[in-house]
């Protein structure tokens, strides 16, 4: 279990493939931890939702599987991470090598460092599935499988599927992530921040395998 207090914020980066599991397991370690939780994703789904500048610049590129550009990514989460003093859980971002530089010179100017980054790894067959049967309720964000976390069946009506979650979009996602994220993940592995995680397994299994690796 996470020792990290507000006296010790945790300061972390969760990794991984699209549908490996990083929203559903970044509840359990902002709850261990009292980090706030950054899913770019997730801000930028909202901005399309609110119907905002950047929603409207965001929206083509979600809508195909591909990567919103960096400069827009980058000002958001500058933006935010200045206002999380008792730490942050960076889910989604750094996806590219600017954003990564980014990120770095963005706490080198906050006089902070990381302390730990995730890899949650799960094989891409796999992920497919997980995607193509992923449904969110909007009522309490939380997120259920129609197979592996079936949701309670009174909610089932009100439950949404994300456009971005057909086969071929995930397949196109992960091509994404092979070739421009993948490649960010060394750049920790050299400064010793990384904890390769085996995200194959039970929702509780994944969870008990990445609260144990938190400092
Ligand atoms: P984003 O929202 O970040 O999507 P993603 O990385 O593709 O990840 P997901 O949210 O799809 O999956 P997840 O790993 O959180 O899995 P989850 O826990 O839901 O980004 C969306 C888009 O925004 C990008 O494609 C891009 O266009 C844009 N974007 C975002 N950040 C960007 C950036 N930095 N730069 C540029 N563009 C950016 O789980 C998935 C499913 O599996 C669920 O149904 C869940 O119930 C189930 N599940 C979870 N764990 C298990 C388990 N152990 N066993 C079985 N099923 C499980």
């Amino acid at each position: 279990m996470s020792e990290a207090t507000p006296n010790k914020p945790l300061r972390a980066i969760l990794v991984g493939p699209p549908g490996a599991g990083k929203g559903t397991q970044a509840a359990a370690i902002v709850e261990a931890s009292g980090a706030i939780h950054l899913s770019t994703g997730d801000m930028l789904r909202a901005a399309i939702k609110a119907g905002s500048e950047l929603g409207k610049k965001a929206d083509p590129f979600m809508t195909k599987g591909g990567l919103v550009p960096d400069d827009l990514v980058i000002a958001l989460v500058v933006e935010r991470l200045a206002q999380c003093a008792t730490g942050f859980l960076l889910d989604g971002f750094p996806r590219t090598a600017p954003q990564a530089e980014a990120l770095d010179e963005a706490l080198k100017g906050a006089g902070v460092s990381l302390v730990v980054v995730l890899l949650l790894q799960v094989p891409d067959d796999e992920v497919v599935e997980r995607l193509t049967g992923r449904r969110t309720d909007p009522v309490t964000g939380t997120i259920y499988h129609l197979i592996f976390r079936p949701p309670p069946p009174e909610i089932v009506d009100r439950l949404t599927q994300r456009s971005d979650d057909t086969e071929a979009k995930a397949r196109a996602r992960l091509d994404k992530y092979h070739s421009e994220t993948a490649p960010v993940i060394p750049h920790y592995e050299t400064r010793g921040l990384l904890r390769r995680i085996n995200g194959v397994g039970s929702l509780d299994e994944v969870r008990a395998r990445v609260l144990a690796v938190l400092p």
